[in-house]
């Protein structure tokens, strides 16, 4: 099953499917305002020139099911828009995610979620993540887990 997942770095073609994909998801990130198309050229600018972030688009059986970045944090690696897109939720998809990361990774793993967002907290529990902190910013509630 493990072989049927790779991680595509992304590319100027992806934008408007990850901008979309972002939009229709938006409840869940930190920073909820629409993305417009300079808005996510801007970001696309920054984060080429960041080495220490690297963003990917899931890929299962040669489909692009989501996004995951990864930002090596020094001591943990730390995952960041973390999406599965709806019609491919509940499949297994971000378990065999996780596994292969935590395999290659050399460091624990480390994520942050909103507070209210008690499924992706539940998956990560199930996933073997362990609540290590939580901080509150902008008025917002966010846990912190850890993979280890
Ligand atoms: C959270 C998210 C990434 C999980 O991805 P997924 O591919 O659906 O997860 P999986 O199918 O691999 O599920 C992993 C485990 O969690 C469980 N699970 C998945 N979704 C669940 C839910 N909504 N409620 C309870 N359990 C759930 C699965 O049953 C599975 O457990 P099991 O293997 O013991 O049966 C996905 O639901 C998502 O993209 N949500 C919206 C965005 C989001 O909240 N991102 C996190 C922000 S930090």
């Amino acid at each position: 099953m493990g072989k049927s997942i790779t991680f595509q770095r992304i590319a100027l073609e992806d934008l408007e499917y990850l901008r979309n994909l972002r939009n229709a998801n938006r409840e869940y990130f930190f920073d909820s305002d629409e993305i417009t198309v300079s808005k996510q050229k801007k970001w696309f600018k920054k984060i080429q020139n960041n080495s220490f972030i690297k963003f990917y688009i899931i890929i299962k059986n040669g489909q692009k099911v989501g996004t995951i970045s990864c930002q090596d944090m020094g001591k943990m690696w730390e995952l960041g828009n973390v999406l599965i897109d709806e019609p491919y939720r509940k499949k297994g998809i971000f378990r065999e995610v996780v596994d292969i990361l935590h395999k290659v990774s050399p460091k624990p793993l480390f994520v942050e979620v909103r507070a209210e967002n008690k499924e992706a907290i539940g998956v990560y529990l199930k996933l073997g993540f362990e609540e290590i902190g939580a901080v509150t910013i902008n008025d917002e509630r966010r846990l912190a887990l850890c993979k280890k």
